[in-house]
């Protein structure tokens, strides 16, 4: 899989690129890789925002910006992939969109910056318009390493194999509720133990056990 990130700060995502499991998936073949909204820029010295029709605080991100980046990498054509514009306002990021997006063969995710971008990136240049939550962060690069952390988790090889994202927290496995609590040693602490089932060794016991914490953990569950 290819992850391009469309961002005014690269940089942000030298840290990113060094963590294991994005190092594991990278030497697997799968890429990341950063595009410079500045490096395209049709206007002159670096400029890539502008003030607000209608007026207002703040600055937008031009189309034409995004469009000349997007051409700088693709060509002409559309990107042949999905193109994520990261946005407070988009479809909220969830487990289900992270597996749906790890199937895809590539990736184009447009980081805002400022108020966000031109209503017609989002409309025009952007196949999909995603939120990671409910609150406004200071620009989509956070946002964009949310969603490229939970897509590679998904990628199979990126976690080693002493890890797994098959039985996770909202994954299928667990019917799409939290996962179980997990414990290791000592077996008490200052008066708690840990769950007697889990000493057992009866492994079916300690199966249904798990799979009812994680029911019970689902939000609204008394
Ligand atoms: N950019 C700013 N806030 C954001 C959010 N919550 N999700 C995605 N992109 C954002």
């Amino acid at each position: 899989m290819r992850i391009d990130v469309v961002t005014l700060f690269p940089h942000w995502f030298d840290w990113f690129r060094t963590q294991r499991h994005v190092t594991n998936a990278l030497q697997l073949g799968h890429e990341l890789e950063l595009v410079d909204l500045r490096e395209t820029t049709p206007l002159k010295a670096g400029q890539v925002d502008d003030t607000p029709y209608g007026g207002g605080a703040g600055m937008v991100i031009r189309v034409d910006v995004v469009e000349a980046a997007l051409e700088g990498r693709y060509g002409a054509a559309p990107p042949p992939h999905r193109t994520i514009a990261l946005s407070p306002g988009g479809r909220q990021f969830d487990d289900a969109l992270a597996a749906e997006l790890a199937a895809e063969p590539a990736l184009t995710l447009l980081s805002g910056r400022y108020e966000g971008f031109d209503e017609r990136v989002n409309e025009h240049l952007a196949t999909d318009v995603v939120s990671i939550g409910p609150y406004v962060l200071s620009g989509g690069e956070l946002a964009a390493m949310v969603v490229t952390d939970a897509v590679i988790r998904k990628l199979p090889g990126a976690l080693g194999h002493e890890e797994s994202a098959v039985e996770e927290s909202f994954s299928e496995a667990l019917e799409g509720a939290p996962e179980y609590p997990h414990y290791t040693r000592p077996f008490e602490w200052r008066g708690h133990p840990v769950p007697e089932v889990l000493l057992s060794g009866d492994h079916a016991r300690i199966r249904e056990w798990r799979l009812e914490q994680s029911r019970g953990r689902r939000p609204g569950t008394p």
